[in-house]
């Protein structure tokens, strides 16, 4: 499929633009200071915290925040266990299913749990974090994906 390109300028914090590329959902999110101060204290909750799977992202979305611009997280929505699309929930309060959630995905399908940078949780069926596709920005507010 051809590249699709998304204007970000109007995305507020906490919101997310969902277009598709290539039959499949992609995810615009913009993280608040709150959620990115939280993801590293999830480290030893999670299965792959450094990201060392190189299927999962671009070289250039392999850190900490897996992604180019901090604030700006750009995903594939499929849950990697079975490829349902999970929920996002962005809050930072504790949820009734885990008090430990600091917000991030959720996939009702099987229960997979992943944080505000798609990092998945271990003890759940999704094998590895969710995918960062190919992106690039053309300017402060225009991003590429493809
Ligand atoms: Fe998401 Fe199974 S498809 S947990």
């Amino acid at each position: 499929g051809a590249p699709i390109t998304a204007d970000i300028s109007a995305l507020e914090e906490g919101q997310r633009i969902i277009l598709e590329w290539r039959g499949q959902p992609i995810w615009i999110v913009r993280r608040s200071q709150a959620v990115l101060q939280a993801l590293p204290t999830l480290d030893d909750m999670l299965r792959d915290p450094n990201s060392e799977n190189p299927e999962q992202q671009p070289e250039y979305a392999n850190n900490e925040l897996r992604s180019i611009k901090p604030e700006v997280s750009v995903l594939v929505g499929l849950c990697t266990h079975l490829g349902c699309s999970p929920e996002m929930v962005a809050q930072i309060a504790p949820q009734p299913f885990d008090a430990e959630w600091k917000g991030g995905y959720f996939c009702p399908c099987h229960k997979s749990k992943f944080d505000m940078a798609g990092r998945v949780y271990q003890g759940v069926p999704a094998p590895t974090n969710l995918v960062v596709p190919p992106h690039h920005y053309v300017d402060d507010t225009t991003i590429v994906i493809g």
